[in-house]
């Protein structure tokens, strides 16, 4: 059967393509530009833009799940969920894994209505490589500035949620399941760059920032204001499904959640 991964070329869902191929599926890798993809040898790409789902059509096509993400480019929620999950039904899709981006929106209200095999993927806690935004600090001048320094996070590898999501769509007994995730530890700022640093071997520094120099970096970083005021309240105020080690990767794939010190590992060039 082919699987349909949205959100193909990103963090998450470049693993979903890999974890699929690798567990032998067909696999169709969704993007806005399919020429620039770069995904694996034997997986098609194709165009598509959740935002204008009538462009969908063609990338449904035989499809019989599908990786679905709730968010677009610039972070704001799908509006178009109705839309996408009709005509996932209309071509035949049965299975749905469906990534969390922060509240109930279009995608899993229409999911839940209609006659598919959904999975809503919940990772409330940050991923791991949310940490790749330190890479040029740390490499130029070996410091991080955050805010929060010793605010505890249970991050994930983007590759457990994935493994979570290509679980979900390619073995029986995840429909109408929620999964909330997280990775093994909950860690703070302080308590990563000190991992990273171990991992360069040498002293990485943490400054934290205020909530105001936060406010100012994100915005010479182009982010919108919402989106600014979204995180920091975020951060403020965390649930405690954010900070609070579930068993949920294990239970589901069978393997342990990957610690920090091996996404580091995994990103090790990105920070020397
Ligand atoms: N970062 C975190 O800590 C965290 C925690 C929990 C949940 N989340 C949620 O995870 C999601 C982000 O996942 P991610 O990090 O894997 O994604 P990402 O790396 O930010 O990549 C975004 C992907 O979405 C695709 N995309 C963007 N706009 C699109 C559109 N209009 N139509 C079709 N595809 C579009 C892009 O593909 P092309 O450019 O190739 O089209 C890209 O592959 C968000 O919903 C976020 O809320 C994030």
């Amino acid at each position: 059967m082919t699987i349909l991964v949205t959100g193909a070329t990103g963090n998450v869902g470049r693993h979903v393509v890999n974890q699929l191929v690798r567990s032998g599926q067909h696999v169709r890798a969704l993007s806005r530009n399919p020429a620039a993809a770069n995904v694996p040898e034997g997986v098609e790409t194709v165009y598509g833009d959740l935002t204008a789902p009538e462009t969908l059509v063609p990338a449904l096509k035989g499809v019989k799940g599908i990786y679905l993400m709730t968010s677009v480019a610039g972070g704001s929620p799908l509006q178009t969920g109705s839309e996408i999950i009709e005509l996932a039904e209309k071509a035949g899709v049965r299975r749905a894994a469906i990534l969390w981006s922060g509240e109930k929106g279009t995608v899993e209200r229409a999911a839940e209505a209609s006659g598919l095999e959904w999975t809503f993927i919940q990772p409330y806690c940050e991923f791991m490589s949310n940490t790749l935004i330190w890479a040029e600090s740390i490499r130029s001048e070996s410091v991080v500035r955050e805010p929060f320094g010793d605010s505890l996070n249970a991050v994930i590898h983007e590759a457990d949620v994935a493994s979570v999501a290509a679980t979900a769509l390619s073995k029986d007994g995840h429909a109408g399941k929620t999964y909330i995730l997280t990775g093994p530890e909950a860690l703070t700022p302080r308590a990563k760059v000190r991992i990273i640093g171990e991992a360069l071997g040498r002293d990485v520094r943490f400054i934290e920032l205020t909530k105001e120099q936060a406010r100012e970096r994100l915005k010479k970083l182009g982010v919108s204001e919402d989106m600014i005021e979204y995180v920091l309240k975020w951060h403020e105020n965390l649930p405690k499904e954010a900070y609070t080690v579930v068993p949920t990767v294990q239970e589901v794939t069978g393997q342990r959640a990957r610690t920090y010190a091996q996404w580091v590992a995994d990103h090790l060039q990105d920070f020397s």
